[in-house]
């Protein structure tokens, strides 16, 4: 079938298996050109189909050979229906691991349930025997709590008083003020258990507890702490609540891994267009200011760019991995840096539907958010008839 894409609001429902494909192959070229890293060889990525876990499973793979598990929930392809981007991604990877002769297996499902939990235990058991390295990437508007059964939703709502402040759809490029109304407690709880570290624990728990963890294992999860411009939507609000959360589940599960001489961090990361934060008011904005000021001092990374230097610059250096006095590892110095932000800060108060054009970076959110869905990606010829049905050959 042609397959073009079909947004709706921050989402789009097409995905093109061809420019996934393409973005894959990238991908891994880019890590293949920064050279070898002594890193991890058996790996377990959670959230390993789109975004920074897909990006962690290909530096894995591609930069330090490793053999990967990969965990996701994403929608198959069927006939006349294409597939999610994290199906197509996961199929164009699986095939060049493939090709390359590293191991890798995919497991489609719900992460956050025990059963889920058990295939993958079993898998580790019957293939890898033990993992040197856990990657937790999981972004979710919903989590089923596997003990209670309760679902929790999350939300992206300040907390206290209500926030006000611009915001662009970046479809159209009109700027415009949003104001959000603060989140009540439940909320706070819900997002908590949504986003926050109870999931991450309770699978280093489940691996442990089985004897699946090498000596000395590793465990990253990714946070986001960003300018004031955004904090009351998202580090002082519902979602950097559960990234506090997060943030102390690292030393509960560090102090967990002692015996192993393990280690789990959490890793900083900068803002990008992914599925995940589309969905945040104010946050596309303050994105496509950022592209343009970091594009113009040429310190503009992607997930790929953000994870090669945090395999290669700070967990695989040889050395101590480097952290911030909350014991966190940072890949956002570059846009936290002084000079970014300053720039950034200016050219908010000017930001309007008349500048945005000139002053941000629109056009380089649109294309990357079209990106994520396999659309636009140079080289890849969308008249032509592709077969929407691709199988993922590494899947469980
Ligand atoms: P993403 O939406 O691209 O990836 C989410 C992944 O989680 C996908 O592989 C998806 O299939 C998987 N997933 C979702 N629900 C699942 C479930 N129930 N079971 C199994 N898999 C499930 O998101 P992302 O932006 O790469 O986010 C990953 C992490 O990085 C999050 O913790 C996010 O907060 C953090 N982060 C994001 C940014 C950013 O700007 N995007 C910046 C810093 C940190
Ligand atoms: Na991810």
């Amino acid at each position: 079938m042609i397959i073009t894409p079909k947004v709706r609001g921050f989402i789009c429902l097409t995905a093109h298996p061809k420019g996934c494909e393409q973005n894959v192959v990238n991908q891994i070229n880019y890590v293949k050109s920064k050279g070898p890293i002594e890193g991890p060889k058996r790996v377990l990525v959670l959230g390993a189909s789109t975004g920074f876990g897909l990006a962690s499973r290909i530096t894995s793979a591609f930069g330090a050979n490793a053999a990967t598990i990969g965990v996701f929930f994403e929608k198959p392809a069927a006939e006349g229906k294409p597939g999610s981007p994290g199906w197509y991604n996961t199929a164009a990877f699986e095939k060049e691991a493939q090709k390359a002769g590293l191991y890798a297996k995919s497991i489609n499902g719900d992460a956050f349930s025990d059963e889920i939990k058990r295939t993958t235990l079993d898998l580790i058991k019957a293939d890898l025997g033990q993992i040197d390295l856990v990657i937790y990437s999981l972004a979710s508007p919903r989590r089923v709590h596997p003990k209670t059964g309760v679902i929790h939703n999350s939300v992206l709502k300040p907390i206290g008083q209500p926030f006000s402040n611009k915001t662009v759809d970046f479809h159209t490029g009109n700027v415009s003020e949003v104001t959000i109304t603060p989140a009540s407690d439940e909320d706070i709880a819900n997002t908590v258990a949504v986003m926050g570290g109870e999931d991450w624990e309770m699978w280093i728990d489940a691996l442990k507890a089985e004897n699946l963890l090498a000596p000395g294992a590793t465990t990253v999860a990714y946070s986001y702490i960003g300018p004031s411009l955004t904090e009351a939507v998202y580090r002082k609000g519902t979602i950097g609540r559960a990234k506090d959360h997060l943030e102390a589940t690292a030393f509960t599960i560090s102090d967990k891994l002692k015996d192993l001489n393990g280690k789990a961090y959490v890793s900083v990361n900068k803002a990008l267009v992914t599925q995940a934060s589309s969905a945040i008011p104010v946050i596309p904005l303050y994105i496509s200011l950022l592209y343009k000021v970091m594009k113009a001092k040429g310190l503009h990374e992607g997930t790929i760019e953000q994870i090669q230097r945090l395999f290669q610059e700070r967990l695989y250096t040889g050395g101590e991995v480097a952290v911030d006095e909350k014991g966190r590892i940072r890949v956002d110095d570059w846009e936290m840096r002084d000079d970014v932000q300053a720039e950034v800060a200016a050219l908010w108060e000017k930001a309007s539907t008349e500048s945005l054009p000139e002053i941000g970076d629109l056009q380089g959110y649109r294309t990357d958010f079209f990106n994520l869905f396999g659309f636009e990606v140079p080289g890849v010829n969308y008249d032509e008839d592709v077969n929407e049905l691709v199988e993922v050959p590494g899947l469980v």
